[in-house]
């Protein structure tokens, strides 16, 4: 890929920062169905995938509630909107934006088909409200916009009419329908979908075969893998035979999630390519922390595309190469010891812009990103939330009249994501400088005022930052970046340490969240051995006369990751290149 990389926000036209220049005619022709490889060469053949992102929560809220789940789908919904979609394309020269396909965040196939509220607060392809029933309007310059493609949209379900009722309101508005069998959280074991259909491979097959004969775009399908290569082959069979036309694997297992998430799988995943006819179209997901290990993964796979989400959170220019030394310019900062990444200053501004885009308003007029040697004039103001708001607690936020001009904004699933992809992007910055994580704490949906204020938080931050940076030559930030030794009793290929060396960076760059991985969180005390696990321990060492050495820990929620995890393959060390925690 050419090093022709989006640069500062500033001063570009919108269409070169991946912004929505306004509302378009366009309108939708009718395409004839293609499947498979014929598919997926008429989008672009895609590299690079944001994964689809959904806030659990809702649906934690809708299942409880059951009978008033209308008033569960305005608590805290958010998901990867079309401003986060555009943001992560915004970093590849527009010619090349199609290589990045996106997926909706999940919805839920019945909700979805029965409730326009529902579909109204998740998916907006037109400023006008839908109708209920086709024909649909024709001109999308939203959800589904040309600047917004390739696009797929994901549901849930479990039962095909549901599913292909909800799937006919997107098929005008997007490039595919992709069903979630991946989902491996308790709502999902409950409802019944996600990756707790995996028992149930005729209802997947009919699930998947309805689309295939009755939408008007293909459907595909993201599983997770399942704990024999045998089994997941014959899943994957399965899967496409019933008419997907893209299969994505999550290499992770079901139980693989929270402090037992680890490491995909990509021997498997390449294990499945091999046995797979070669014409199949297929993404890996999962390991992905930083530009470099797509194309590590691609290789160790052998697959079309590579799937990022958490990475993608972290960094939403992640599937950008970053520019030669030579070409940086004020968006991508380089520290001393050669290695940079995306100032979060310009990711948070771009942002901002393109949400406004979005809503249909202009972003502000900014003046240039900071390099130390600019003016300092601006510094001298401390940017601050009003004095009023600072002081309350941030559930009083909710009590506050919205100016009149934003409160239409509130049903926006662009601006209801802001606050947690803000959280997200922010993740390192905020637990350096708590106030712009208590100034977030407290931004209310829609307060587009407020955002522009955390905005100046950071920016004078980034700048002071970069000041003491250069004035100490690098020793500012030398304590930040310290990372400690893999802890004692725990393998490097099992720890979490050496990915923070590779991936650490000052706080005031972009970058991804790494975690413990379950040996450690274990030796942490964050996870504990499961209750089947202790009594074959004490059963073992009572047999041996050894009981006195069995743990006294109490019993955890969840199982010991070595009940749970595949057993490592031969390949294990290469396959857990790059050492990825998510
Ligand atoms: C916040 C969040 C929300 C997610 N929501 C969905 C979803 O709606 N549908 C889905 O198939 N997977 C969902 N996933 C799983 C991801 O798409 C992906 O499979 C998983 O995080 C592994 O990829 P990663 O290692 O790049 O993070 C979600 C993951 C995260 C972190």
């Amino acid at each position: 890929m050419a090093p022709e990389v989006a640069t500062e926000s500033d001063g570009r036209a919108a269409d070169e920062i991946g912004g929505v220049p306004g509302p378009r005619e366009v309108a939708l022709t009718k395409k004839t169905k293609l499947h498979g490889r014929a598919f997926y060469e008429s989008i672009g053949s895609p590299k690079y995938i944001v994964a689809p992102m959904v806030d659990q929560s809702e649906y934690v809220c809708v299942s409880f509630l059951g009978f008033c789940w209308d008033l569960a789908l305005v608590a805290n919904s958010w998901g990867v909107s079309q401003a986060w979609r555009m943001l992560s394309r915004s970093f590849l020269p527009a010619s090349q934006r199609s290589t990045i396909l996106a997926y909706t965040p999940m919805f839920h196939a019945r909700l979805f088909a029965d409730t326009q509220r529902y579909r109204e607060t998740h998916f907006q392809p037109t400023t006008e409200p839908m109708p209920e029933k086709p024909p649909f309007p024709v001109t999308p310059f939203l959800d589904g916009s040309p600047a917004d493609r390739p696009l797929f949209v994901q549901f849930c379900a479990n039962d095909p009419d549901a599913l292909l009722a909800a799937a006919r309101y997107v098929a005008p508005y997007c490039d595919a329908v992709d069903l979630n069998l991946g989902c491996p959280q308790g709502i999902a074991r409950k409802g019944h979908y996600g990756a707790f259909l995996q028992e149930d491979q005729a209802l997947i097959y009919r699930l998947i075969s309805t689309l295939h004969a009755e939408l008007e775009v293909p459907v595909t399908a993201k599983i997770r893998i399942l704990h024999t290569r045998e089994a997941t082959l014959a899943y994957a069979r399965n899967v496409l035979s019933a008419g997907a036309s893209i299969l994505t694997v999550h290499g992770r297992l079901r139980e693989q999630k929270g402090h037992l998430t680890g490491l995909a799988d990509w021997d498997t995943i390449r294990w499945l390519r091999e046995q797979l006819p070669k014409e199949t179209v297929m993404f890996a997901n999962g390991n992905i922390l930083e530009y470099d290990d797509l194309a590590k993964c691609k290789a160790a796979t052998g697959v079309d595309g590579v799937m990022s989400a958490e990475g993608n959170l972290s960094n939403p220019g992640i599937f950008a190469e970053p520019p030669a030394p030579e070409e940086e310019a004020r968006a991508y900062w380089r520290g001393r010891d050669g290695k940079g990444g995306w100032r979060v200053d310009e990711v948070f501004r771009r942002y901002l812009d393109i949400v406004y885009r979005c809503v249909q308003r202009d972003p502000p007029v900014r003046r240039k990103l900071f390099l130390p040697g600019d003016d300092e004039a601006w510094l001298e103001t401390k940017a601050e939330l009003p004095s009023s708001m600072a002081s309350e607690p941030p559930w009083k936020k909710k009590k506050e009249e919205l100016p009149k001009e934003f409160e239409e904004l509130i049903r926006s699933p662009n601006v209801t994501a802001m606050q947690a992809h803000l959280f997200h992007l922010l993740r390192h910055f905020v637990t350096k400088h708590t106030d712009v994580r208590d100034a977030l704490a407290r931004v209310r949906a829609g307060d587009l005022p407020t955002y522009e204020i955390i905005l100046s938080m950071v920016e004078y931050k980034v700048a002071r930052g970069l000041i003491d940076y250069e004035r100490t030559d690098g020793a500012s930030i030398a304590e930040y970046l310290t990372v400690g030794p893999v802890p004692d009793g725990i393998d490097e290929s099992e720890s979490s340490i050496p990915a923070l060396r590779r991936c650490k960076r000052p706080w005031w760059v972009v970058q991804p969240i790494i975690r413990p991985l379950p040996k450690e969180a274990m030796a942490k005390g964050a996870i504990q051995e499961s209750k089947k696990k202790k009594k074959q321990k004490a059963k073992a060492a009572k047999e041996e006369g050894n009981q006195g050495e069995t743990t006294q820990n109490g019993f955890g929620k969840e199982e010991a990751p070595e009940q749970l995890l595949p057993s490592p393959s031969p390949n294990k060390k290469r396959a857990l290149e790059p050492e990825v925690v998510v």
